[in-house]
């Protein structure tokens, strides 16, 4: 009965309550909830939006993603951080074109083999694409299970992570597979908030141990401190006489992978080394704080014009010129653009 009163209560309460506008429901395709999953899985709905609609009109579908280059992918992808993302995406698009006849497989095992996609993500596809009952742990739905049935620990861990999957699966219900895992999501985004949650609204407050017991305030257990490293290096705007700046691809492995960025210090060799340009010749810009999850980075930007060097640049493999109307298409740092936009001017 319990089961039951759960999802009915939760149902009842996002028939009136919960999201039922957002892109990917309209229509809910599976191609169109995989893109939405993708984006949502380190992004909020809100940011997530004109990203969605963006992606969705270049790429209205599987095959066009697919054929698309890595690049261009990543074009649209820019800004939204969390790039293996989209490099996952574009490998999965071209594996469920040469291997699934280019759609998506009908499986939660089968999309859970796709590159990027967790089981997690697989049961949310699955559930909204077709219309299935599946377990969705998200971090919404793990504050809501940990809160509903007072679980110790913080949901990172496996112990935990297990303890509430074995909950959600008890509370799924038979029907409406699609709508009860947006319910879900929607109730830990809108009521069952990290802080300051709504829990006179909630439609499960009656059988919420946390609430019952007045400690909602001690769910989820919070995450052991991560460390935070500082880091600090010069990144190098150079123009060449065109207006055209030098831009590097960095390594497909650790920050940044894949994208296309200002030449940097590298592993503690200073840029004008790495360049073999005179730092005499270079003028220091106003530092730029950016933060990604782990790291506290200073980006001080320097600014040189190569008619101006002693030395002339010899530019690598993995570097090349792009003018005004080139770069702002490509997949760059949020911070490599915020410095082009500020410093290059059209054709300067
Ligand atoms: N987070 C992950 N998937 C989501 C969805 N479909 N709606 C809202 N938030 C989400």
């Amino acid at each position: 009965m319990q089961n039951l009163s759960f999802s009915e209560c939760l149902l009842t309460w996002w028939d009136k309550h919960g999201r039922q506008d957002l892109p990917w429901q309209h229509p809910r395709t599976a191609y169109r909830v995989w893109i939405a999953e993708i984006m949502l899985q380190q992004t909020q709905v809100k940011t997530v939006i004109p990203y969605y609609q963006r992606f969705i009109e270049r790429f209205p579908d599987l095959q066009s993603v697919a054929a698309a280059s890595t690049d261009d992918v990543l074009a649209l992808w820019s800004g939204l951080g969390y790039y293996a993302r989209a490099r996952n995406l574009h490998k999965a698009a071209g594996i469920c074109c040469a291997e699934h006849a280019a759609a998506l497989p009908r499986t939660p095992e089968a999309l859970a083999a796709l590159p990027g996609i967790g089981q997690s993500t697989a049961n949310a596809i699955f559930s909204q694409a077709y219309d299935q009952p599946a377990v969705v742990l998200d971090g919404n739905v793990k504050r809501v299970l940990s809160r509903y049935h007072a679980v110790a620990g913080w949901p990172g861990t496996s112990r935990v992570h297990k303890a509430l999957w074995d909950m959600a699966e008890a509370l799924l219900p038979t029907q409406r597979g699609a709508d009860y895992t947006q319910a879900s999501m929607d109730l830990g985004a809108t009521l069952c908030t990290r802080s300051n949650p709504n829990c006179e609204a909630c439609p499960v407050n009656h059988d919420c141990k946390a609430y019952l017991d007045d400690r909602v305030g001690d769910f989820p257990a919070s995450r052991p401190k991560i460390k935070i490293v500082e880091k600090s290096f010069h990144m190098l705007i150079l123009k060449d006489r065109h207006g055209r700046v030098l831009l590097e691809r960095r390594p497909q492995a650790g920050i940044w992978g894949g994208l296309w960025s200002l030449p940097a210090d590298d592993n503690g060799q200073p840029l004008e080394q790495r360049l073999g340009i005179d730092s005499d010749e270079l003028k220091p810009l106003p530092g730029l704080q950016h933060q990604l999850t782990h790291m506290r980075m200073t980006i001080l930007p320097l600014l040189g014009d190569v008619t101006r060097l002693t030395k002339g640049v010899e530019c690598s493999d993995e570097q090349s010129w792009f003018g005004h109307k080139e770069w702002p298409a490509l997949g760059l740092p949020k911070p490599v653009r915020q410095l082009l936009e500020q410093h290059i001017k059209d054709g300067t």
